[in-house]
């Protein structure tokens, strides 16, 4: 989407800023710009932020806080915590801050106090984690619990499976002296639960069916298909009740899936499923670590709420990268943004990210429904580092497109390993120091010849083996990566991608986009089935319809 030609004055003065540094390297500005580490590096909320490897001065972070104020972010942000409808299309709230609220706080919605239904529900989930860790909470035929597959997809799994694969070091133990054992399934593909089935036994596995609206045909065809697998090995009347619980804002749903309401873990409407982590959506979480190791999670983010609340402009973390995006795609024209987690336990954070910013991002009108005038959310993609350096940095560092950085690194290992620890963040510094910096031809040639390569092949090679360098990063560096780190470092991106909607004027809370497709799969379903296609599609689909529907089992 083209920029307007008339821009309003804080998009005009970062056009003149972006001219102004368009020939500035970030060799110059590291050199030259004396403040920068002490400007752009923040702490926040156990975390290290630090942006002196962007493309910035001090000036032109200026003309990003003024677009800032112009937005109005700070009132923003005070609308979505008062509970205001910040979900314009869908009227509701949008208030996960809510969710990590402490117990003598209070927050209204609609007119009700809901900190005290959010702890209700937190001490119901303590109660079902405290006899599933004693084993008091027994399966059919009267053993302990070992297993939780959780089934759900999207905001019901990404949230919970990346959380419980970062926070392994701090699974407590049951009863028996071990953590229990957690699964997920989301994908419809029989061959994800197919899988999982194979590995648990009927007698000590929990499965937590999490769908924020229970319609959601991918988590109720693996429920059904679940359910089906228990009852093959036994007719036990209590079955379903001492192996199924759900975890949804609609009760009645569950009660017609067979699911005791007894046996529910609610939230409410005013929580979007991408923001569920800190709700029930976290029970695997909650199981897995036990409650204590939960509510440091929710203490974390709520810490990180308070700073992103109070904190000014120029200190606010969660501000400076929500503008740092804007610069990158909107000024300087890039349009996807890797996140590159130093550290194998947050492996899952790129796909977590991928659903918060693109589903929330992705918009291509404003709340009154005029066209975004400005490019909105950007392609996430990334893995954990340094798998990525053998796979795809080549294009990072020589390629002709660029994307910014954000490398993730945790300063104190769990593991027994600490002599890897010093090696893997190594390269994690070297890394951002190359794409800054690169190598020019000069240089590239003249540590050819120092190695004492002959001068015709040195001129041949220094193209090849210079680096532009100039490419933008940000690095998060945490101390330790526990459950209060892990949940300010998610908070961060939440109110980040908050603030972004905010200047950009889009809705960040609701999702429309995914229907189309939906809609159009159960057309195409039925054609599946039926003797002839009833559905009109182009030409294209029909013939790729045909060619399945001959191959598919059954037909
Ligand atoms: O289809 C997208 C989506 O609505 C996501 O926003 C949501 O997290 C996911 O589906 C799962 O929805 P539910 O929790 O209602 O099953």
């Amino acid at each position: 989407m083209p920029q307007t030609e008339s821009l309003p004055l804080p998009w005009s003065l970062l056009k003149e800023a972006r001219d102004r540094l368009r020939t500035v390297t970030l060799r110059e500005l590291l050199a030259e710009d004396a403040g920068r580490v002490d400007r752009d590096v923040l702490h926040a909320a156990g975390l290290r932020l630090d942006w002196t490897r962007q493309r910035l001065d001090a000036a032109a972070w200026d003309d990003l806080y003024a677009l800032a104020g112009s937005a109005d972010v700070t009132g923003a942000l005070r609308r979505q915590h008062e509970g205001g409808h910040v979900n314009s299309t869908e009227d509701r709230a949008a208030l996960h801050t809510a969710l990590r609220l402490p117990r003598d706080a209070s927050c209204m919605v609609d007119g009700r106090d809901v900190v005290g239904d959010v702890h209700a529900v937190l001490d119901s989930m303590g109660a079902l984690v405290r006899r599933v860790q004693d084993g008091t909470h027994v399966g059919y035929s009267g053993r302990p619990i070992r297993s939780v597959v959780n089934i759900g997809i999207g905001g019901s799994d990404l949230g919970p499976r990346m959380v419980c694969r970062a926070l392994a070091p701090f699974a407590a133990d049951t009863a028996e002296g071990r953590p229990l054992r957690m699964h997920f399934v989301s994908n419809i593909d029989g061959a994800a639960l197919d899988a999982v089935l194979r590995e648990t036994d009927p007698e000590t596995t929990l499965f937590i069916i999490a769908s924020k609206t229970f319609g959601t045909q991918e988590t109720l065809i693996n429920a059904r298909s679940a359910r089906s697998w228990l009852l093959r090995h036994t007719d036990h009347p209590e079955a379903v009740a001492r192996h199924f619980v759900a975890v949804s804002t609609h009760a009645g749903r569950v009660e017609e899936f067979g699911i005791d309401t007894r046996n529910m873990f609610g939230f409410w409407d005013w929580v979007g499923g991408r923001y569920s982590v800190w709700s029930a959506i976290g029970l695997p979480i909650a199981l897995y670590l036990g409650m204590d190791g939960f509510r440091a999670f929710l203490a974390g983010a709520h810490e990180m709420d308070r700073h992103v609340l109070d904190a000014p402009a120029a200190d606010n973390a969660a501000l400076r990268l929500a503008l740092v995006d804007i610069w990158n795609h909107n000024l300087l024209g890039a349009c996807a943004r890797v996140v590159l987690p130093y550290d194998e336990r947050l492996k899952l954070l790129p796909s977590y990210l991928q659903q918060a910013e693109m589903e929330s991002l992705g918009k291509g009108v404003r709340h009154d429904g005029t066209p975004a005038e400005h490019e909105t959310g950007a392609l996430v993609w990334g893995a954990v580092g340094t798998d990525g350096q053998h796979a795809f940095y080549q294009l990072l560092h020589q390629g002709t497109r660029w994307a910014p950085t954000e490398f993730i690194g945790v300063a104190r290992p769990e593991h027994g390993l600490p002599e890897h620890h010093p090696i893997l963040l190594a390269n994690l510094v070297a890394q951002a120091e190359a794409l800054a910096l690169g190598k020019t031809e000069a240089e590239a040639a003249a540590e050819m010849l120092a190695g004492g390569m002959p001068e015709e092949d040195v001129a041949r090679l220094a193209p090849h083996r210079s680096f532009p360098g100039n490419r933008p990063s940000t690095l998060i560096l945490l101390e330790r990566l526990d459950p209060r780190t892990l949940g300010a470092l998610v908070a961060l991106y939440e109110h980040k991608i908050y603030l972004l909607a905010t200047i950009w004027g889009i809705n960040a809370f609701d999702q429309w986009g995914v229907e189309l497709g939906k809609q159009l799969a159960g057309q195409v379903q039925e054609d599946f089935m039926a003797a002839a296609q009833g559905h009109p599609h182009d030409p294209a689909t029909s013939a790729t319809i045909d060619w399945l529907r001959a191959r598919l089992p059954g037909s």
